[in-house]
């Protein structure tokens, strides 16, 4: 394999998985740098996908597995944190994107790419998450120098293997009859995660003079009962589902908090008080309807 021209960290998630499968249909070889000492499954099977482990904190290290990378994807993020301060978050979201911006700096690589969330706000953000996401764009807004900067914004995504649809779908079979559910009103726009992997390749080829921010939604908005009425419907499970008041979602959300792999915290229902939508500005072409039944009904992992 020719050395690749990108580098993407948080690879192996959700999104990443989803973008490699789709460089390898391009014939496009990456390196993707992974806390793990193996590359999962759905990584290791694709040819043009070189894994490489990678303290991603360690600027040394970000700086040698850099080496030949025009563009580096920074696809890392975190949805929960034990710490009640949000350092966690920060840590993540703030932290890392200096220190890849620094390695990237002094590397030459051209590009950076990276992925953000709708809502991000330093100043204004309600939740560590948000705010941690926007303290990020801003360091990168301010320091990016020679490196061609694009920010992609999206809603909350879905495709195969979510942590959306996907996850109530797994909740609600395990409901009794009634499901109750926490932040039922927020409004949300999911984007289906092979539109937001095409943006992102179209972001790769076509770094930015300025800085670009691009927000990503789906053509529709929903309240997050709405979708979570339409993931049972598709299942076809018979389930009353009801918003939880927040005098009761608040407590219940610091309960699941403790849980390994929460379903929920204080902090997502914190990120919930804002719609993630995206107003006028241009929606992305896939609707839930055209592909979540099929996955749902196959019971994608
Ligand atoms: N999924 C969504 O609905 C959605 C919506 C808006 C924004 N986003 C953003 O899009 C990006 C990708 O999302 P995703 O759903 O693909 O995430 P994901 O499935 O959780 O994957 C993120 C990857 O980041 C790495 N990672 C996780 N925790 C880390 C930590 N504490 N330090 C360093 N690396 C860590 C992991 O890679 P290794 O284990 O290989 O190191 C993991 O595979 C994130 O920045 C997320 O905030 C996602």
């Amino acid at each position: 394999m020719s050395s690749p021209e990108l580098c993407i960290l948080g690879g192996t998630g959700f999104i990443g998985r989803h973008l490699a499968a789709r460089l390898n249909r391009l014939g496009r070889p990456h390196r993707v740098l992974s806390r793990r000492p193996e590359a999962p499954e759905a990584l290791r099977v694709l040819p043009r996908t070189e894994h490489r482990r990678c303290d991603v904190y360690d600027e040394a290290a970000l700086r040698a597995a850099f080496a030949g990378c025009r563009t580096v994807i920074n696809l890392v993020g975190i949805l929960h944190d034990r710490d009640p301060h949000g350092r966690g978050f920060r840590r993540a979201h703030l932290e890392l994107a200096r220190t890849v911006l620094a390695a990237a700096q002094d590397t030459g690589v051209r590009h950076l790419v990276h992925m953000s969330a709708l809502n991000a706000d330093a100043d204004r953000g309600p939740s560590h998450y948000l705010r941690s996401k926007g303290e990020a764009e801003v360091y990168l807004l301010t320091f990016h120098g020679d490196v061609a900067l694009t920010l992609l914004r999206p809603s909350v995504v879905f495709g195969p293997g979510d942590g959306f649809f996907c996850r109530f779908a797994r909740l609600l079979r395990l409901a009794p009859g009634v499901f109750l559910l926490p932040g039922a009103h927020a409004r949300l726009a999911p984007v289906y995660v092979g539109d937001l992997v095409e943006r992102t390749i179209e972001a790769i080829d076509r770094p930015p003079a300025q800085p670009r921010r691009l927000a990503l939604c789906g053509p529709r908005d929903g309240t997050l009962l709405e979708w979570v009425r339409y993931t049972a419907a598709v299942l076809a499970l018979r389930r009353w589902i009801l918003p939880l008041p927040d005098t009761l979602a608040w407590p219940l959300a610091a309960i699941a908090q403790q849980l390994p792999g929460p379903p929920l915290s204080l902090d997502n229902l914190r990120s919930l008080r804002v719609p993630a939508v995206c107003g006028d500005a241009p929606r992305q072409p896939t609707a839930v309807e055209d592909v979540v039944p099929a996955y749902l009904r196959a019971g994608a992992p």
